[in-house]
């Protein structure tokens, strides 16, 4: 899918309160806000348009916006986050969502679901069950994209050490070529999809965003890089350790979506002046 519109929320000051697993120390809140400006620059220069919330500071987390909502070319559903102190999170994407997308359900309890748990590839999306996701929120989910004629399969990652979301080890790339770490790459549902692994020692870099004709990866895995234009892709590596000092990379940094008849033009976007 090309993407037109993308919806960040830049760290506010309460960032290192957030939750976090990582143990890589505390983050450097004025360096994450420039990280986040320059991947912002990174989604504008794909030629997505991009709506820019303020800091949420009674939510930490709230930078993380892929985890409240899951946006497809047939609608959108809210989320409701696995960790009970993101949960109110929600309530404002959903506002700011609803001015595009009129009618939107959203996952209800028992069942929990972060975005971060879902992967779209190209219509057919992969449901992470973990700590966060469980098993009633990935079928309602599974259900929700079925009325809606998307297929999609669960993969359990609660034994996958490292992995806090599916994303956090996997990426769509384009054309059914998925980028995975190690521990995903030969599970059932990945059959008949191309696989690039990551190196062992680069596994973070599988937590990459795949926007337009780009591919947004984090800097530092010069291998997954060097495998990656291999393939004839353009690359942008962007700097986001202050987002994993916080068990945070770059998929989870923005929502995206393309405008279509299910949706309608945002007020307040900026436009990208990026080549496509
Ligand atoms: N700090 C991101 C999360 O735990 O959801």
């Amino acid at each position: 899918m090309r993407f037109t519109h993308a919806l960040v929320r830049p760290p506010g000051d309460s960032f290192a309160a957030g939750l976090t697993t990582a143990g890589l120390g505390p983050p450097d809140v004025a360096l994450a806000r420039s990280q986040h400006q320059r991947y912002l620059h990174a989604l504008e220069a794909c030629g997505v348009a991009v709506l820019r919330l303020a800091p949420d500071e009674k939510h930490p987390d709230a930078t993380f916006v892929e985890d409240t909502a899951i946006i497809t070319a047939r609608g959108a559903l809210l989320t409701r986050p696995g960790a009970a102190a993101r949960r109110g999170e929600v309530t404002a994407i959903g506002r700011a969502l609803a001015t595009m997308f009129p009618v939107m359900e959203a996952i209800r309890a028992p069942g929990t679901l972060d975005g971060g748990d879902v992967c779209d590839a190209d219509g057919h999306f992969f449901i992470g069950l973990s700590d966060r996701t469980n098993e009633d929120g990935a079928r309602q989910l599974a259900a929700w994209l079925a009325q809606r004629d998307y297929g999609s399969a669960i993969i359990d990652i609660r034994t996958m050490p490292g992995l806090l979301h599916l994303k956090s080890g996997l990426a769509h790339l384009r054309h059914r070529r998925l980028l995975t770490v190690n521990a995903l790459a030969g599970h059932p549902a990945l059959q008949g999809w191309e696989i690039l692994r990551v190196p062992p020692d680069e596994g973070e870099a599988a937590n990459c965003l795949a926007v337009n004709q780009r591919v947004l990866i984090p800097a530092g895995f010069p291998k997954t890089g060097h495998a990656l234009r291999r393939l004839g892709l353009e690359i942008i590596e962007l700097d986001v350790s202050e987002f994993r000092k916080m068990d945070g990379g770059l998929s989870c940094l923005s929502l995206r979506w393309q405008i279509n008849r299910w949706n309608r033009p945002l007020a307040g976007a900026t436009t990208g002046g990026g080549r496509e």
